[in-house]
């Protein structure tokens, strides 16, 4: 959601803006724009609505020699996307530009005062409040860039980063954020300013990551600085990136979505390397040992989330529920926030999340916090908020997810539940030596299942995408293990095919949904060799009745007659879900690009969701 890069060095400034822009591309975006400070400074700014390519068309015949700039993809909050709300966004005179992601919720009172003043607007955003009070603090108090930014941000609230340059102070960046994520990359004799490392990770692996409240200040051949709002100075942490530049590129794919889902047989490997011992039935949890009395004596576990990650933490509650018998909630980050959330010390707060940045979930951990619980984060990227947030974390290492819509991060979340459910279902003592052996046995025989697996589903979900591909809704159904995965596929068809559809819990059909069961309304359904299988099957004829289509996903075997019975590889009890979850992924995908939709970068969506 917005992506800010900044860029200060010997380099091309407008080639590694627009460079920058490019990988920012996934987080999801409407306009795009550019500030850049000319040799003899001055600020040109370009921008335009739609994608950065549109943004390097209009800049064609454009002056772009520079020696610093800054960038900006928007993902429209306050304000059409238009170009003129795009930003950059100029000073009342023209000294100074910024960008901004996140929101200014006190705006308007700010708009209303600086209008008092004779300050005039020229768009609908509430950047460009931002900027106009950074260049009236500036001018009424006759002082730097950094103490303007400084005094503008304490009467600032909401959820921000943003960046700054200023013609009369030319060779800086000022930079800033509070609950939204800013990194600065370091190299030789250059600075790098952005949203996540990924627009400069092919210049440099030295990143900091600037802490809340703190204002990045970015000079050319000086050292970075970093201070509090009160000018006390910060250590400057540098920490060392472990991306490579082939985990941003498609690698030979068409898109990156499908990279992504053919990724995670090795997302697998990744995530239990080290701490699923097999050989001696052991799950070894480092992130957590500390911690454990916390999690071993906790009276209730709350798991916070939002969209995929939710449903992935829907399988973690089953899961440790069933291995540990702890109570457990999966609440909605959104809603758990502002429900008055009981919680007391003794419980502890699981917070899951992709990017880490989430800013519902990550509000969700700061009431849980302030409510004495423990709280552990599971991130997918090291060193974001929630990562830092939370009392301690455990990382999903899928690698950076670069298409929207999430596919190898739940893979890896769903790993990591299954860890901390057999750890401490070791650890109470509650899970006997030889399921403990079968389900870590079962943990490392996915990969090369879903490996050899991965090929023949590709082949389904292309023949089953042009003989569904003109329904309207979809229902998908699941119980017990299944029913988060039913979630999950009506999500991922939905966001990325844009037809509607709809998950629910199988045996939840006659109470309402089944209405609207009739010959073009095709029902996706979840039908593993377990316990519930009959109970799913019955479910199933239901459906049939009323002339409904059915596609099942079933294991060998599976005594059911429906149009598409689609067979996939069985698994270990509830370990059938790392099977299904690339089926029903493919399946999206294969039918949003037969219908020839924009599967990386779905309309409307962002991939890190940093305003509520
Ligand atoms: C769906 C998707 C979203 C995210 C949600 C939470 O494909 O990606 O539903 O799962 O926005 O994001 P994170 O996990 O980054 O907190």
């Amino acid at each position: 959601m917005c992506g800010i890069v900044g860029y200060i060095g010997n380099g091309n400034v407008y080639d590694v803006l627009i460079k920058g822009l490019q990988r920012l591309e996934y987080r999801g975006y409407d306009s795009a724009g550019i500030a850049l400070l000319t040799p003899d400074n001055k600020i040109n700014v370009y921008k335009t609505r739609g994608k950065v390519s549109a943004l390097e068309n209009f800049c064609r015949d454009k002056n772009t020699e520079s020696r610093l700039g800054i960038a900006h993809t928007r993902w429209a909050t306050h304000g059409e996307p238009t170009d003129n709300n795009a930003h950059p966004h100029y000073s009342e005179d023209g000294n100074l530009a910024l960008v901004h992601n996140g929101t200014i919720e006190n705006f308007k009172v700010l708009k209303d005062a600086l209008q008092q003043h004779g300050v005039h607007f020229h768009t609908e955003t509430d950047t460009e409040v931002l900027v106009q009070l950074i260049e009236f603090i500036k001018v009424q108090n006759s002082c730097s860039l950094l103490d303007a930014v400084r005094e503008a941000l304490k009467q600032v609230v909401g959820a921000y980063a943003m960046a700054v340059i200023d013609k009369n102070e030319p060779d800086q960046i000022i930079a800033a954020r509070k609950s939204s994520p800013l990194v600065v990359g370091i190299g030789d004799d250059e600075m790098f300013l952005a949203s996540d490392a990924t627009p400069f990770v092919d210049h440099t692996k030295n990143v900091v990551y600037i802490d809340d409240e703190h204002i990045a200040i970015i000079r050319k051949g000086e050292p970075l600085r970093i201070v509090d709002f009160e000018n006390k100075e910060s250590k400057v942490s540098v920490k060392q990136l472990e991306w490579s530049i082939s985990q941003l590129e498609k690698g030979g794919y068409p898109h990156f979505m499908l990279k992504e889902i053919f990724e995670q047989p090795e997302t697998l490997r990744d995530c239990i390397r080290g701490r699923a011992v097999a050989d001696q039935g052991k799950v070894i949890l480092n992130g957590v040992l500390s911690n454990s009395e916390k999690f071993l004596n906790a009276n209730r576990i709350i798991i916070v989330a939002c969209g995929t990650s939710w449903h992935a933490s829907l399988l973690g509650k089953s899961l440790i529920q069933q291995f540990c018998r702890i109570p457990v909630d999966v609440e909605y980050a959104s809603e758990f926030r502002y429900s008055k959330p009981v919680i007391t010390d003794k419980d502890v707060v699981i917070a899951v999340s992709q990017s880490g940045e989430t800013a519902d979930t990550l509000a969700a951990i700061q009431i849980a916090r302030d409510k004495g619980a423990f709280v552990y984060g599971i991130s997918n990227v090291v060193g974001s908020s929630i990562a830092r947030e939370a009392d301690s974390v455990l990382y999903t290492q899928a690698g950076p997810e670069i298409s929207v819509a999430s596919t190898k991060a739940m893979c890896s979340q769903m790993v990591i539940m299954a860890l901390i459910a057999l750890y401490y279902g070791q650890r109470k003592g509650l899970l006997d030596a030889k399921t403990r052996h079968e389900a870590l046995a079962a943990l490392h025989g996915l990969p090369k299942q879903i490996e050899d697996a991965l090929p023949a589903m590709r082949e389904t979900a292309q023949m089953l995408s042009p003989l569904y591909a003109s329904a309207h809704s979809f229902f998908y159904l699941g119980r017990g293990h299944a029913f988060p995965l039913a979630l999950e596929g009506a999500l991922k068809l939905k966001e990325i095919s844009y037809i509607h559809a709809e998950g629910y819990a199988s045996g939840e059909m006659k109470h309402g949904p089944i209405a609207l069961i009739e010959p073009e309304f095709p029902t996706f359904a979840l039908a593993f060799n377990d316990a519930l299988f009959p109970k799913v099957k019955s479910n199933i004829v239901e459906v049939q009745a009323r002339r409904g289509p059915v596609i099942a996903l079933a294991n060998p075997g599976a005594d059911l007659h429906v149009e598409h019975l689609w067979t996939i590889p069985s698994a270990w009890g509830p370990f059938n879900a790392f099977l299904a979850l690339p089926a029903m992924q493919l399946f999206s995908y294969e039918m949003a690009d037969y219908l020839g939709k924009d599967v990386d970068q779905p309309r409307n969506l962002a991939k890190s969701v940093t305003v509520e």
